[in-house]
């Protein structure tokens, strides 16, 4: 029986920052940011968005009546949860049209929660073939001004429906590397991580170098925090993949920046949309890697209509249709971000919706959000 992905969609805010401007602003030399760290641009969340705003246009952006009938099961993977008790997805549940017998959690373990969420996706649709499962992989990642992982940051959303018909790529089981570290955690009092970077980009080389990878693979997705880490990564592996598919799985990285969870699965889509050849039946590998730490190692094969899966039209003109942020803009959206998220009622001011928005945070009242399409 065959289970894999069957829709792949996503969502990057419209706002970003230049890392040249970035560059300029902090004084540093923007050959570090673009060519040391290997990163174009950071896509930013606009006053009206957060994670669940971002999941909600990933996601409706891919669903069809078909899907809403027959998911049963919601998985939202992220680090930068909104509510400790709450899962995020339920917040979704009647916006999206779901039916009211969806089981819906949020699944935890830093960027690797989202493939942790994949497995546990195929494994449900091998007990019940006729079922669905959404996936929703959703974080922003941010650091703060003037940290040393500023440059890095970025925000977005992946959603991935899992089923027994997967018109995009079968997926095979993974080989897990799990070990308890220290690189990256966000405990309970901290709005930020707590980040040790040169020991998170060694615990995720020594992680990968426990992969026992026996053939070469044409391509290898990673898990991307900034996009030299896939060159990191790939210069480690006994068969690494030319220059010329490197640079393809990483484009969409380098313009987005880290988006945590979705991470390695836009680094799929990238490849999927930049390859200039047939993908179908082409098997490659997937990297994954969660600070704390686990890392797993898995193949897909693509389909034969893995191209027909994907709405290349909409994908192309959200990475077309972008705004850039002065560093002034940056500074006044992120301080607002912050204070909204720390507050414990809001109230959102048209001005600050985008036309092409179809969802938004509308209010925070009590702690409780209130999102609304429009
Ligand atoms: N021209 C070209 N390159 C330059 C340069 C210049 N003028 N100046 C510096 N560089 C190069 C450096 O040589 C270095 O390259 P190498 O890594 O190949 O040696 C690169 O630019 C970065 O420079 P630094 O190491 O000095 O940068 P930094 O210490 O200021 O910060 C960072 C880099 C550690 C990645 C930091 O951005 C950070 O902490 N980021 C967040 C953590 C992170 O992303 N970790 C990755 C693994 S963890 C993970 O994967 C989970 C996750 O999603 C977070």
């Amino acid at each position: 029986m065959k289970v894999g992905i069957d829709k792949l969609g996503f969502y990057a805010p419209k706002t970003y920052l230049d890392l040249e401007t970035l560059a300029q602003a902090r004084n540093v030399d923007s050959h570090k940011y673009t060519i040391g760290i290997g990163q174009k641009k950071m896509a930013l969340p606009s006053y009206s968005e957060d994670v669940i705003t971002m999941a909600l246009e990933a996601a409706d952006s891919i669903l069809d009546d078909l899907d809403k009938q027959s998911i049963d099961t919601v998985l939202f993977a992220t680090e930068t949860a909104v509510d400790f008790s709450k899962a995020a997805g339920i917040y979704m549940h009647s916006l999206l049209g779901l039916k009211p017998s969806v089981r819906i959690l949020e699944v935890k373990q830093a960027c690797y929660a989202s493939t942790g969420a994949l497995f546990m996706a195929c494994d449900h649709v091998k007990v019940h073939p006729s079922a669905r499962v959404l996936i929703l992989a959703s974080d922003v990642a941010w650091y703060g001004f003037e940290t040393a992982g500023e440059a890095t940051q970025g925000a977005g959303a992946i959603a991935m429906v899992v089923s027994a018909q997967p018109r995009i790529a079968e997926v095979f089981e993974g080989q897990v590397i799990t070990e308890n570290r220290s690189d990256f955690y966000r405990p309970s009092y901290s709005s930020i991580p707590v980040v040790d970077g040169k020991l998170s980009i060694e615990s995720y080389k020594t992680l990968l170098k426990k992969v026992e990878m026996k053939v070469s693979f044409p391509y290898i997705c990673f898990h991307m925090p900034f996009a030299k880490m896939a060159n990191k990564a790939n210069e480690i592996l006994e068969f690494p993949m030319s220059d010329e598919n490197l640079n393809i799985i990483k484009d969409y990285g380098s313009e987005i920046g880290n988006i945590y969870n979705g991470s390695l699965y836009l680094s799929l889509l990238s490849l999927i949309m930049k390859a200039n050849e047939d993908l179908s039946q082409q098997t490659i590998g997937m990297f994954s890697y969660g600070s704390g730490a686990i890392g797993e190692f898995f193949t897909i094969t693509f389909s034969n209509d893995y191209n027909k899966a994907i709405h290349r039209k909409h994908i192309d003109s959200m990475f077309e249709n972008r705004i850039s942020l002065s560093i002034k803009q940056y500074h006044h959206m992120m301080e607002f971000y912050q204070e909204r998220e720390a507050s414990s009622d809001f109230l959102l001011e048209d001005k600050y919706v985008y036309d092409h928005q179809k969802f938004v945070l509308h209010a925070i009242s009590k702690g409780h959000r209130e999102y609304k399409r429009i």
